[in-house]
């Protein structure tokens, strides 16, 4: 069901509601009301009456009983007195004989005087009312039986009244909902709407909201998905079209080495050297399709961590990095805090080669490439330091870019591609760290990974 629907329907229901115990409320509270006049008024009658049976109660019982015939046709009711005992003493209407005992709801209450009302068959609504009478010397009670069909007359005229206005509400209230609903649920079916329109083609999405609320919060979040969406879009295409021409370079020369290859047969020497040439090329690039997989790899994955400790670490790196550095004479130093890293192995150990493999490749001989693990307080972190050669202001935001490669990194001789620190970003995102950098040109880089 649309939320327009749902909204009106819940305002109308809740309508009801209020409507149903407004009635409920004004309906008892005015028959109350009415109830009180009437009983107001019988209590006044029956006291004039009772001031008459001073003389006469309990002498004279034929006396009470004209009285009481006299009243009781003025009054259009029946009057009966009764004893102190609740019995009767004597009757109006004469049909009830003396010491009759009555059973009678009014005669059970405590405190008098009092009014009750009831429907009865086939009389019709009856007031009883019920009062004390004493003298010197005795006491007694006269109740009055009354028919009060007018005061039911009146309370349902005034019942139909509340129940025509309170359907007139409910019926203006209806259509006063549907409007609220409809406009409240309308920016729902904007962002519909245009989120219809967004295509692979056209991602774009605009929409003005006055009010500041969840719907604005909504509309800035699609807009910023779908821009999201747009730059990964971008990133993707650049990615695609960065790669095939980075893959072509390689190509291209193998396919001019290939081409002259039959020419230098006869000259042993050039041949050799160009046999060579062409091994490098394909080490190229099957080292760039392998970190290239790599990155597809990585975005795809879903992540199975386990526990990696830090002497696990070290004999990894110098196992990977020993001969390097070596031959590089560069110094491995490690300083790690006894920690557990509870990461995916595969994923961390490419990124932190990558670190370690650039601190070695951009140092001169002779400088020394720290690695160290920290824990501090919630978080680790990693830093690979070295003595080497920097990176530039201008370079530095760009290295994570895929293919990004500084003209000192070419100039200090040192083949690569430009895919290492782009695995790394990506490892350091998909463990929901960061990346810090301190680096001075011709000083050395800290790069540091903080989980
Ligand atoms: N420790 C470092 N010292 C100085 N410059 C660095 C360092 N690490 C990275 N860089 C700079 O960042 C650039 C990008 O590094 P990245 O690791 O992504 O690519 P690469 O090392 O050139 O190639 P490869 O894909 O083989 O790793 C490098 O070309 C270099 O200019
Ligand atoms: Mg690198």
């Amino acid at each position: 069901m649309k939320i327009q629907y749902q909204l009106w329907l819940i305002f109308s229901c809740l309508f009801i509601v209020v409507c149903l115990a407004v009635y409920i409320v004004v309906s008892t509270t005015y028959e109350q009301r009415l109830q009180l006049g009437y009983e107001q008024v019988s209590i006044t009658q029956g006291s004039t009456i009772l001031d008459q049976f001073k003389d006469t109660y309990p002498y004279s019982p034929n006396r009470s009983i004209g009285y009481l015939q006299t009243y009781s046709k003025q009054l259009n009711s029946r009057l009966i007195m009764l004893d102190h005992d609740k019995k009767v003493y004597a009757d109006s209407f004469q049909q009830l004989k003396p010491n009759t005992t009555l059973n009678l709801t009014i005669l059970a209450q405590d405190t008098v005087p009092v009014s009750l009302f009831s429907e009865t068959d086939p009389f019709g609504y009856l007031q009883y009312t019920l009062l004390p009478f004493q003298t010197v010397e005795s006491e007694g009670y006269l109740l009055m039986i009354q028919e009060v069909d007018q005061l039911y007359a009146e309370l349902k005229s005034f019942q139909k009244w509340i129940v025509q206005t309170l359907l007139i509400a409910v019926f203006v209230f209806f259509f006063i909902s549907y409007f609220i609903s409809t406009w409240f649920s309308k920016p729902i079916r904007q962002i519909i709407f245009h989120l219809k329109e967004v295509t692979p083609q056209k991602r774009f999405f605009s929409l003005k909201h006055p009010r500041r609320d969840e719907i604005t919060d909504l509309i800035n979040a699609i807009q910023n998905m779908v821009g999201e969406l747009n730059l990964y879009d971008e990133r993707q295409r650049r990615f695609l079209s960065t790669s095939s021409h980075e893959l072509k370079t390689p190509l291209a020369t193998m396919q001019l080495i290939l081409e002259n290859l039959p020419y230098v047969r006869e000259n042993e020497a050039t041949y050799q050297e160009f046999v060579q040439d062409l091994s490098f090329q394909v080490q190229k690039m099957k080292q760039m399709v392998d970190q290239l997989l790599q990155i597809n790899r990585i975005s795809d994955k879903y992540l199975e961590k386990e526990t990696l400790i830090a002497g696990d670490l070290q004999h990894h790196l110098l196992q990977s990095f020993q001969h390097l550095a070596q031959d590089r004479q560069i110094t491995l130093e490690f300083e790690f805090d006894p920690v557990q890293l509870y990461v995916n192995r595969a994923m961390f150990l490419r990124g932190l080669d990558n670190l370690v493999s650039n601190a070695i490749r951009y140092s001169p001989q002779d400088a020394s490439v720290k690695i160290i693990i920290k824990s501090e307080e919630e978080q680790y972190k990693i830093s690979v330091c070295d003595q080497g050669m920097g990176i530039s202001p201008e370079d530095l935001p760009h290295i994570f870019e895929p293919f990004y490669r500084s003209n000192d990194a070419t100039a200090w001789n040192q083949e690569g591609s430009g895919l290492g620190l782009t695995i790394v970003k990506q490892m350091v995102e998909m463990h929901n760290g960061r990346i810090e950098i301190d680096t001075e040109q011709n000083q050395g880089t800290c790069i540091h990974l903080l989980f």
